[in-house]
């Protein structure tokens, strides 16, 4: 019984493989956790978690995320590279190839458009990072105090020229990675660098740790006050959780497809959730001792990082090549979600619509540089642009964030449980039977039920329905 499923997986594998005769994919176990991991951490984790954490009061909405985490991003993160490695397509090819009717495959164009929205908004930070990263190198922070430098980030962040020519410097990179393709781009520079952006983590965080006051910020971190939770912090948290996993909207999809059939997809998805999760704590227990130590607002805001991080260094011996170091590190940790974000995209209009890779990459590149300007601007000539109340910036993050990847989520593992066939499930997850995998029925209950309702009462809650 057993041989024969593997048999028939093996089978299956062979298809594609001919069937893909030409498909580049990771080349190795390491690559690929590399590759996802690189996807998952980026500025999710240090730029956007420490200020929604702070935003939303502190420790009691970080427990809510770690919750989400486990009971939602996991099984949604299995759920896709199931998807993305049984199709062997992009997040539209893949619904397509595995479903019947034609509903499925707009989950997967639901996704491109997330991705497009996610990269427009992304860029214009990783823009402001570039700027961070020659402030740096000029050591332009030197002997300042958190005056002069939140100074220094109210001008730069409002005005007109500097943001958006990093914004296209920035996206100018992105495009060059995924022109490179998946072996020579993607998994090349991610196995190098991600390891190195920890490291330098725990030393800056080492220092915020020892600065004075710094146990308020610990407390504000992990002291839950639950009467600081509201309906809207929990809509929030799951779009963070979404946001920082980066899954709802097919980019694990994609690089599921990429994935090698020897590769155990259960395995891969915990241990990236493990490790997106301890980089935005320790940002957390980076950012927040040194925000009370300088007596700054926890809530501030996107600007938050810009604000408080150029402080540490002052305080720290050799804070110019830490500073330095630092914000080159969060580029690269940028870049490699950028690409993975693009190449929702890019996967999508060389299978789908038969466009070459070079020119995909130029296309959808440019289309997301020319809306991301309107996020940048935002900030600045376009502040008072306002969509539902929001700026440019904020509308889009929060659509894309809160709204559409957490609706791809809901959809993904609707799609998982209930429609692609508990076998096929399990084949995948199996590797054909030949790996055990444990819990499979927590993990069939999880995405056949569970998920689905917490999803749609996070939903209906938050627009104030229940
Ligand atoms: N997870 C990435 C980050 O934390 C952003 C991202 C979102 C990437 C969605 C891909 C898809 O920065």
């Amino acid at each position: 019984m057993a041989s024969l499923a593997i048999v028939n997986y093996q089978n299956t594998n062979k298809m594609n493989l001919e069937d893909n005769a030409k498909r580049d994919g990771f080349s190795s176990k390491f690559g690929i956790l590399c590759a996802a991991a690189g996807s998952a951490i980026g500025l999710g984790n240090i730029w956007r978690f420490p200020y929604v954490v702070g935003d939303n009061g502190g420790g009691a909405f970080l427990l809510v995320y770690l919750g989400f985490i486990l009971l939602l991003g996991i099984p949604v993160m299995m759920s896709e590279f199931v998807i993305g490695r049984r199709g062997q397509k992009n997040a539209y090819g893949s619904f397509k190839k595995l479903s019947k009717g034609k509903f499925w495959p707009w989950i997967g164009i639901m996704g491109i458009l997330a991705a497009f929205t996610i990269l427009a908004f992304y860029s214009t930070i990783a823009g402001w990072t570039l700027e961070y990263v020659y402030l740096a190198l000029t050591n332009s922070f030197k002997g300042l105090g958190s005056e002069e430098i939140g100074a220094i980030f109210e001008t730069f962040h409002t005005s007109d020229f500097m943001p958006l020519l990093w914004q296209v410097v920035f996206m100018i990179m992105t495009a060059w990675i995924i022109i490179a393709g998946v072996k020579k781009g993607i998994e090349k520079y991610t196995k190098i660098l991600m390891p190195f952006l920890f490291l330098l983590l725990l030393i800056i965080l080492i220092r915020s740790l020892t600065l004075p006051d710094a146990s308020k910020g610990l407390e504000f971190l992990f002291k839950p006050d639950f009467s600081k939770l509201t309906t809207k912090s929990f809509l929030e948290a799951l779009g963070q959780a979404f946001f920082s996993l980066s899954i709802g909207m097919g980019t694990l999809i994609t690089y599921g497809s990429y994935v090698d059939k020897k590769n155990n997809l259960g395995r891969i998805s915990f241990e990236v959730s493990v490790a997106d999760t301890l980089i935005a704590i320790m940002a957390g227990i980076a950012i927040f001792p040194a925000v009370f130590s300088f007596g700054m607002n926890p809530a501030e805001g996107p600007g938050l990082i810009f604000n408080v991080l150029p402080n540490i260094f002052q305080q720290m011996t050799g804070g110019y090549i830490f500073a330095l170091m630092f914000f080159v590190l969060l580029t690269i940790a940028a870049l490699t979600s950028s690409i993975s974000i693009l190449e929702v995209v890019v996967a999508y209009m060389v299978e789908e619509l038969n466009l070459p890779r070079r020119r995909s990459t130029i296309i959808a590149a440019l289309a997301a540089t020319i809306v991301g300007v309107f996020c940048t601007l935002s900030f600045g000539a376009l502040k008072n642009v306002e969509i539902f109340n929001k700026t440019i910036f904020d509308s889009l993050d929060f659509t894309a964030s809160n709204i559409l990847l957490p609706l791809g989520g809901l959809f993904i593992v609707v799609f998982t449980g209930w429609f692609l066939g508990l076998k096929n499930v399990k084949d995948e997850l199996t590797n054909g039977g030949i790996i055990k995998v444990r819990l499979f029925i927590v993990f069939v209950f999880i995405i056949r039920f569970i998920a689905p309702v917490a999803i749609v009462i996070v939903f209906l809650n938050s627009i104030g329905v229940i």
